[in-house]
């Protein structure tokens, strides 16, 4: 897709598509506005017949508008006027550009960058443009036989701004949100990915093709050296599948100073999860290939850092396998030991998202990071807490929990700050180890984000439990790329 900036009044447009908004009761956007003085009224007309009322969600989609030089005219449902605030403004997109899709336009000029939003400047809606549009044309279709649609494609959008003044801006931001939105693509795809494809050995060969393409480093270590460095934890998940498992490092030097701290991203990769000897019941298995989104997300983030060219040092690390329930499987009640020296009682093998990233939260410690996130699927108990809106973020250090909260809202890719306070520690204790891999029930998304700090002791870290919004259920089942736009937004921050 090729995206430009422009200011310019949206009857004079040669176009495949002018795109405006209507506020509800049949309110005209001032670029509707535009439209409908230059048509004598026209799209008053349309409104006062009842075809349209504004409502958020709905669109018409006008042909041969006489007096306009654009094939076509799109009015979009912008909901009441004084409701219009960001995710407003993301739902006229996302209804635009799905209408949009279903003409044989290949160009359009949105006029929806230019509609106010209160706190928001013009990078703000244009970026939020480029990441919806790009997410509503996005389609999954490399394992159907055949492609679903032969249609003509949308190949070019204009994104009108209010003044001349802010094409700068909306360049710049425009840039920007092309590399974000690269990265969630690629989120997306690994996630959609089915288990059968997407294996430990698969994401490490993904991660080897950013490296060569662009231009980061590469790492990928193998059983004999997990067995070597120690990391019993993440071997005994492993242990239970025929796929080998991978820790995969990758290494954005951008920074000037060269040995600056990096901040590293751990991204929790089970490319299945069965739940292991405590088998998970059938029904929606099928979506525990997504629990490999953690790792999906930071293979993302790194592909937008490296496209941004970040002056900053980021690392990421992927701990990946699959949770089977092999005959050699770890079994209930075993006691392994961790990179760190620690004994784990593995009373429960579908908690095996916090074995593989304790062991590889210990490996980080040698970069002397600055920073470590972890991201990862972690609990089902995070998403009876936050459903399918808010990613949890748990922190040891509040200032760096201040920074992903601000990076989720600047990004509309919101994060909420937990609790992670030691009573609720409590929990985490074991009659014949250091410590069990499961607690209370209650509060379980805090407990297992416990299990993680515990491990995560030598610099500041921070922990996104994206087992709510990494993916959506039922018919638009998929990977959504979250929290790739948070964390790229976060980075940015940090190299200014
Ligand atoms: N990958 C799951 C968490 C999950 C479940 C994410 C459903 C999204 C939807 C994780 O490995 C898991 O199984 N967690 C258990 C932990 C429990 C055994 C303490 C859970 O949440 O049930
Ligand atoms: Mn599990
Ligand atoms: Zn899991």
């Amino acid at each position: 897709m090729e995206f430009s900036i422009k200011s310019g009044s949206p009857e004079k447009q040669r176009t495949g598509c002018v795109v405006v908004g209507v506020f509800e009761g049949r309110k005209l956007s001032a670029s509707a506005r535009d439209i409908d003085r230059a048509t004598k009224g026209f799209v008053a007309d349309v409104l006062r017949r009842g075809d349209h009322d504004g409502k958020a969600g709905t669109t018409v989609l006008l042909h041969c508008v006489s007096g306009l030089p654009s094939d076509r005219v799109l009015l979009v449902g912008l909901g009441k006027e004084r409701e219009m605030g960001e995710s407003a403004y993301r739902r006229a997109i996302d209804t635009a550009i799905k209408a949009l899709r279903a003409t044989g336009a290949t160009d359009a000029t949105f006029y929806l960058t230019d509609l106010g939003l209160r706190k928001r400047d013009t990078a703000f809606k244009v970026e939020q443009a480029v990441l919806g549009i790009m997410e509503g044309v996005y389609r999954f279709d490399r394992m159907k036989s055949k492609p679903a649609e032969t249609k003509r494609a949308l190949r070019k959008v204009t994104l009108h701004v209010a003044r001349r003044g802010d094409i700068a801006e909306g360049e710049a931001a425009a840039a920007r949100a092309m590399a974000i939105a690269e990265g969630v693509r690629l989120a997306r795809d690994l996630g959609n990915l089915p288990a059968n494809v997407c294996t430990p050995a698969y994401l490490a060969g993904e991660a080897e093709s950013l490296a060569k393409h662009h231009g980061l480093h590469c790492e990928v270590l193998g059983e004999k050296e997990l067995e070597k460095l120690g990391m019993g934890a993440f071997l005994a998940v492993a242990r239970g599948s025929r796929q080998p498992p991978r820790l995969i490092v990758l290494e954005h030097r951008g920074a000037r100073k060269k040995d600056e701290a990096p901040v590293v991203l751990v991204g929790k990769g089970v490319t299945f999860d069965t739940g292991g000897i405590s088998l998970k019941p059938a029904a929606e298995m099928d979506e525990m290939k997504f629990d490999m989104c953690g790792a999906a997300s930071v293979l993302g983030t790194m592909k937008a850092v490296a496209l941004m060219k970040l002056p900053l040092n980021v690392v990421g690390v992927v701990p990946a396998t699959e949770n089977m329930p092999g005959g050699n499987a770890v079994k209930p009640g075993d006691i392994v030991t961790t990179m760190s020296g620690r004994t784990v009682e593995i009373l429960n093998t579908d908690a095996e998202g916090r074995l593989i990233l304790c062991d590889a939260l210990t490996w980080a410690e040698r970069y002397k990071p600055a920073a470590v996130v972890d991201i990862a699927t972690l609990t089902g108990a995070m998403v009876i807490a936050l459903g399918h809106v808010a990613t949890g973020l748990f922190a040891n250090t509040d200032s760096l929990a201040r920074e992903l909260v601000q990076a989720g809202e600047a990004s509309w890719d919101r994060a909420w700050h937990l609790p992670l306070w030691d009573d609720y520690q409590e929990g985490l204790k074991s009659n014949f180890a250091d410590i069990p891999n499961i607690g209370s029930r209650a509060g379980g998304a805090i407990t297992a984000a416990c299990f993680l700090e515990r491990f995560a002791k030598a610099y500041p870290w921070a922990h996104l439990d994206i087992a709510g919004t990494a993916w959506k259920s039922g018919a638009e089942k998929g990977a959504t790329g979250r929290p790739v736009a948070l964390l790229a937004n976060f980075l940015t921050r940090r190299s200014a």
